[in-house]
């Protein structure tokens, strides 16, 4: 055990929209495109929209607002998209900036300057561009040394980014490493598709990992972990260089965007998700704490990812039987809602404060791939 969690940050965008904003402004888009359409409704040409619910989110999901970076063009039922502008190569990218914050955050919260970090790994589902690198901005605009690079395991990439940084430590490549997980969601998200336009929220965390031998005295040992894939097509975003430059009316929000563009959007068969990754997590879950020497009722915390409230009492049952204690498993996605790779992360910052030394918990996350992974914590003090 070389390396250890020094601390965490978390930033979460000013604007928050409500499930009851939400739907207002998704029943109004319905209400009006079954206006335009009636005469092929009539005919039978063309099925009618139907109106979204408060209580159906809320009850299928668990989620009862999100954080965004962009409240008013979302709500807009004319546009029903965020408005990022676009900036000059000359200004911090959007994705740079909000990782820059929560970055600022953890090492505040380790006493640490960004020249005392040595990597930046910025891990996340939602990459802007290309190249250069978002996590090479975010080395220039902090001004920490060594290396950067991004990486992508969809909801998985937070963990995914831990394990990694923990091997550069371990090989000696570095002895300080920031993971960011910056997750504009809200920007692959089809606001116009009522199974889906509930669903994610915008975030960004960090996650400083550091050496033993340099790490504040108060920190996290990582006890054990675990990564997991297995391929799946049932959560899907097909976005990227060569398909992102559609004709101007075959945009991803126009008209088409609904029938034949949604899979450059967020696309999920979201009851198939559910039925495949609670078992593949639950199994994960309690075969590493056997491999790892733990009754998973010394877990004092399981910080799982955040996409289903339902989805994660269900794991947590399965992991420590029926009358589990479900605090042991916080919600953080009622207030903002799928973060994606930053879910389980914001849980476990939000929800560590009272652990004591040498108490045990668990990061887990799952999504896309599928992808899973497992980082047992126990905290020294
Ligand atoms: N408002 C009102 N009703 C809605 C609705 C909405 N916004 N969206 C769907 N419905 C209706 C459906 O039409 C369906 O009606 P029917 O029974 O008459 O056909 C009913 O509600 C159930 O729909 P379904 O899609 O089966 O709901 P669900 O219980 O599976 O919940 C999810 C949907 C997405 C919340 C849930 O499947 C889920 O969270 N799965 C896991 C997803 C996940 O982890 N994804 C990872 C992403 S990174």
């Amino acid at each position: 055990m070389t390396s250890v969690i020094s601390a965490t940050g978390l930033w979460t965008p000013e604007q928050s929209i409500s499930n009851a904003e939400l739907v207002e402004s998704f029943n109004a888009y319905v209400d009006k495109w079954n206006n335009e359409n009636a005469a092929e409704i009539e005919a039978g040409d063309k099925d009618a929209l139907a109106h979204s619910s408060a209580e159906f989110i809320e009850k299928a999901s668990g989620i009862k607002s999100r954080f965004v970076i962009s409240k008013d063009a979302i709500l807009d039922p004319e546009r029903m998209a965020p408005h990022i502008p676009a900036r000059s190569n000359d200004e911090p990218s959007i994705l740079a900036e909000i990782a820059v914050n929560a970055a600022k955050i953890a090492l505040q919260k380790a006493g640490r300057k960004p020249e005392d970090v040595d990597a930046v790994i910025v891990a996340c589902s939602n990459l802007q561009r290309g190249y250069p690198a978002i996590a090479v901005e975010v080395q220039h605009l902090l001004g920490t040394s060594g290396f950067a690079f991004d990486m992508n395991v969809a909801c998985s990439s937070a963990t995914f980014g831990i394990e990694t940084a923990r091997g550069l430590i371990a090989g000696g490549q570095a002895k300080s490493i920031l993971v960011c997980s910056p997750e504009i969601c809200t920007a692959h998200l089809n606001f116009k598709d009522r199974d889906a336009h509930f669903i994610f929220g915008d975030v960004a965390t960090a996650v400083l990992l550091e050496h033993v031998d340099i790490a504040p005295a108060e920190h996290w040992d990582v006890i054990g972990s675990k990564l997991v894939t297995q391929f799946s097509n049932n959560i899907r975003n097909n976005f990227g260089f060569l398909n992102s430059a559609a004709p101007e009316d075959d945009g991803l929000y126009g008209e088409r965007g609904r029938k034949g563009l949604t899979d450059k959007l967020f696309v999920q068969n979201g009851r198939s998700v559910f039925k495949e990754v609670v078992p593949m997590v639950a199994k994960m879950i309690t075969e590493q704490c056997v491999a790892n020497g733990l009754d998973p009722h010394e877990l004092k915390r399981m910080w799982l990812h955040q996409a289903n409230l339902n989805m994660n009492v269900l794991i947590a049952k399965k992991v420590l039987g029926k009358d589990v204690d479900i605090s042991k498993a916080p919600v953080v996605l009622d207030e903002y809602a799928n973060t994606s790779s930053a879910g389980s992360i914001i849980a476990f910052d939000k929800y560590s404060d009272d652990f004591k030394n040498g108490e045990t918990g668990l990061i887990c996350s799952f999504g896309a791939g599928y992808s899973a992974g497992a980082i047992f914590v126990r905290r020294v003090d």
